[in-house]
């Protein structure tokens, strides 16, 4: 069977990763130097193509299941749902000020830090939720037929940064994370 759950928390950590890799070019922007503004593109470029079209998705048939099992965490898993939708625009929006200011428009710094900051910390919050609260609960509740059902219905591909094959527009990505250790 497929481990769903393992998979998911691997997901997490991975995305921890790219978080780390993105604070630390938000902090060069921060203090007045220039950012790597491709390295940040990528990150939110990764979160765009796969964390909202795989991982997410994946959770969500989790939670489905979750609803039938626990009714007592439908408002939790109701509002880590939301999250999965607000994340995606919070980061599409992210996204485009980064290409606008890499294209040389001139955006508040403020602005820029506020939404690279607000993007860390809903990722993170929604992230620990999860880690903390509703995959432990999946895991005492969730039959082995739940899982499979998800596993059979969830859509996968390889993941392009973390799989065996990274892509060449990821790859100084990847190589960050790896120095980073
Ligand atoms: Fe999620
Ligand atoms: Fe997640």
């Amino acid at each position: 069977m497929t481990d769903i759950l393992g998979l998911l928390r691997e997901e997490h950590e991975n995305m921890a990763k790219l978080l780390a890799v993105l604070r630390r070019q938000i902090e060069e922007f921060e203090e007045g130097r220039t950012p790597d503004y491709q390295m940040i593109q990528a990150i939110l470029e990764y979160s765009l193509e796969y964390s909202d079209l795989y991982h997410h998705p994946k959770e969500d048939l989790v939670f489905a299941r979750l609803r039938e099992r626990m009714p007592a965490v439908i408002n939790t898993v109701n509002d880590l749902e939301e999250d999965h939708r607000k994340l995606a625009a919070r980061t599409r929006r992210f996204a485009e000020a980064i290409n606008n200011v890499y294209e040389g428009a001139e955006l508040p710094r403020e602005r820029v830090m506020q939404m690279a900051d607000d993007f860390l910390n809903a990722s993170e919050n929604h992230m620990r939720m999860e880690d903390e609260t509703i995959f432990p609960i999946a895991e005492k509740y969730l039959t082995d037929e739940d899982w499979a059902a998800v596993a059979a219905a969830a859509a996968d591909r390889e993941d392009p940064l973390f799989g065996p094959q990274v892509e060449s527009m990821y790859k100084p990505l990847h190589d960050e994370i790896d120095r980073l250790g």
